[in-house]
């Protein structure tokens, strides 16, 4: 079994990637393959990088940051249910990457993505590739991209998946549970 952690990544208290990211849970675990932890992002709350050393030196002077790597670093795999912001990925989530470097490295990591608009969020997605290479992380090609997310949600903590969805997210979970974790060089 791979342990998975779905990452409900962002912050608002009414964020929608919480029903989302359940739905991607549920999805996760009928896959089979994975044992799934959902981490929501808005729970974990760390404050703008306050950090003194960098990340990569892997000394941490706070308890959030130590809690934070502590729960990253015992994740093999990823997913991410992230919004688009204004075009882009959201502060709070690039901040929570920064917090942390060698507990991302080597390891698998997929994309779901969402917006109010028809997007579908794929445009931060795609913004993220890169941040996540940098930091080692081995980003699926295969994305899942949900347009019109608000119309997705029954306002209750329930969301519909559109046709198709649930097929495009077993492609991305096949990648990264085929995708090999690559061991770093200490
Ligand atoms: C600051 C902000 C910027 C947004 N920018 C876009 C955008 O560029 N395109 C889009 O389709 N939706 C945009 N939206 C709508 C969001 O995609 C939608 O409200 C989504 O639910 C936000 O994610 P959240 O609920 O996790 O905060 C924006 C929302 C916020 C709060």
């Amino acid at each position: 079994m791979t342990r998975l952690h779905v990452i409900s990544a962002s912050v608002r208290p009414t964020s929608s990637a919480r029903p989302v990211a359940r739905w991607v849970a549920e999805q996760a675990r009928a896959h089979g393959g994975f044992e799934v932890t959902p981490v929501d992002l808005g729970e974990i709350a760390l404050p703008f990088l306050d950090e003194p050393e960098y990340a990569s030196t892997g000394i941490y002077t706070h308890r959030h940051t130590r809690d934070w790597s502590a729960l990253v670093d015992s994740a093999e795999a990823f997913l991410f249910v992230m919004p688009m912001y204004n075009g882009g990925f959201t502060a709070p989530f690039k901040n929570a990457i920064d917090h942390l470097f060698h507990e991302w490295q080597g390891k698998p990591v997929g994309l779901v993505s969402y917006s109010a608009g028809p997007t579908g969020g794929a445009p931060a997605a795609e913004m993220l590739r890169p941040v996540l290479t940098r930091v080692g992380m081995l980003p699926a090609q295969r994305t899942l991209a949900l347009p019109g997310i608000h119309e997705l949600l029954d306002g209750a903590g329930g969301f519909r998946a559109p046709e198709g969805a649930a097929g495009a997210l077993a492609g991305v979970l096949d990648e990264v549970a085929s995708s090999r974790r690559r061991p770093v060089a200490a």
